[in-house]
């Protein structure tokens, strides 16, 4: 393994690899892209390890890290809105309160956190390890690859997708409180306070020839591996600068309100509903739906009760039992199951293949807010970004402490482990 390769599984940049195996007194990190010291006890968290290409003259992604200590004054504008009842109005309300001060002319210039005068939006650290970890140009990190065919009939490869995600302030200061001491995350912190809004943008680089309602999508230009068709990649794999499409738009929001067991509700958008249409844009999306549980007891046919599907959207798939899920994500799974495993040591996210069908049930409970999925595990109140920015962490702890010939035996391990993004299941042993 390269030397890079070994630093950026770390976490570290390649001169921190240096200091990290002993030959420096101090363990400096250096960020491959600026040169300035990152993800140390006692400096900023890295925007990203990797190095973008010569050529590139254009913006690079900054870690939103200053996170606040206070509560802004603000009416959250869902919380009047029942989602049982009106799931459209509270989806767009999340989403215009997403988009508020994000959106600009330039679509590459949108949501860049320093350029929003309305409210502050904050992402989460150490999403830059391994292979899956954040690209430099908009911070991009690794997403399950979308097969043949789970975009639509003419999708004929399988391509690609890329996402970053932002917490508003309330999330922000739960950021903070769980990594005040930078170099010793807190994970008893994780409870995220009530009004917490978390947003992901979803990008593919699958293009509107095979995807045709990609059409009038906002493109972002990102530093990604540039054979887009290979499902697996490792942290040595060419990368590109190429564009990348808006597909799908995740959000969670803490409402114990209206979800007064799991404490969240979770909903996701699909580029043009599914469909080509004359519209354009980043206003050109449309809800899938909502859901704020599991249906723990659901048999697989009749109505699903913790959730609403919008019946004039077209996807190929949902999730396990039509539960709710987005176009990118496994079918096996949806967005509570998943995320109601967030928790350290983060266990699989995903039932295994071959799994009974007690086993799969396990997935589907309703994980009470605060509480882990695991008995004896530390929960992280549904936040899989807190879990595995924590995870990544201490890796590169274990990492550093171990003697060079089982360290780099290790990082192998990591690396092959890594080389099926995490939203798409692998286990963490
Ligand atoms: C099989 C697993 C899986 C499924 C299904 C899944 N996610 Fe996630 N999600 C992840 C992982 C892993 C992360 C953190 C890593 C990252 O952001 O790249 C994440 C991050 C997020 C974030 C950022 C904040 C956070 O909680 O970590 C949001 C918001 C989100 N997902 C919403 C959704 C929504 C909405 C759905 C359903 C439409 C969904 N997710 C389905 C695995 C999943």
């Amino acid at each position: 393994m390269r030397r890079e390769t070994q630093a950026a599984w770390l976490g570290l940049g390649a001169a921190g690899l240096v200091a990290a195996i002993g030959i420096g007194v101090t363990q400096t990190v250096v960020a491959a892209k600026t040169g300035s010291v990152c993800n140390t006890p006692t400096t900023l968290f890295c925007d990203s390890l990797v190095k973008p290409p010569p050529e590139w003259k254009g913006k690079l992604f900054k870690l939103s890290q200053d996170y606040p200590s206070t509560l802004p004054k603000e009416t959250l504008p869902w919380s009047g809105i029942d989602p049982a009842w009106e799931p459209d109005k509270y989806a767009f309300a999340v989403l215009d309160y997403f988009y508020e001060g994000s959106i600009r002319q330039e679509a590459e210039q949108s949501f860049q956190t320093d350029l929003n005068t309305v409210r502050k939006w904050y992402h989460a650290p150490w999403l830059d390890a391994g292979a899956n970890g954040r690209e430099p140009l908009q911070g991009l990190t690794r997403e399950r690859s979308s097969r043949k065919g789970e975009l639509g009939p003419e999708q004929k490869q399988l391509w690609n997708n890329w996402a970053v995600g932002f917490y508003n302030a309330p999330g922000g200061i739960a950021l903070g409180k769980i990594w005040a001491d930078h170099g010793k995350p807190n994970v008893s912190a994780s409870a995220m306070p009530e009004g917490t809004a978390a947003a992901k943008l979803l990008f593919t680089t699958a293009n509107e020839t095979e995807v045709p309602f990609l059409k009038g999508s906002p493109v972002w230009r990102a530093y990604v591996y540039e054979d887009v068709h290979l499902d697996r990649h490792s942290i040595d794999d060419k990368r590109a600068i190429l564009p990348l499409r808006l597909l799908q738009i995740d959000f969670a929001v803490k409402d114990l309100k209206h979800s007064p067991t799991t404490g969240w509700v979770f909903g996701t958008f699909v580029y043009g509903g599914g469909k080509v249409g004359s519209q354009s844009g980043w206003r050109n999306v449309a809800p899938v739906g909502l859901m704020w549980g599991n249906d723990p007891n659901y048999s697989g046919s009749g109505e699903l009760r913790e959730m609403r599907i919008n019946p004039y959207v077209t996807l190929v798939h949902y999730g396990y039992q039509r539960r709710l899920n987005g176009p990118v994500d496994n079918p096996k799974s949806s967005c509570m199951s998943c995320h109601g495993t967030a928790e350290l040591p983060q266990s699989a996210l995903l039932p295994a293949d071959g799994a009974t069908p007690e086993e799969i049930a396990r997935f589907f409970v309703n994980v009470p807010s605060g509480k882990p999925f695991t008995p004896g595990a530390a929960s992280a109140d549904y936040s899989l970004q807190v879990s595995m920015g924590i995870m990544a962490f201490n890796e590169a702890q274990v990492a550093k402490q171990q003697p060079v010939d089982k360290r780099t035996q290790f990082l192998k391990h990591l690396e092959e482990r890594d080389e099926i993004p995490a939203r798409d299941g692998g286990n963490f042993q």
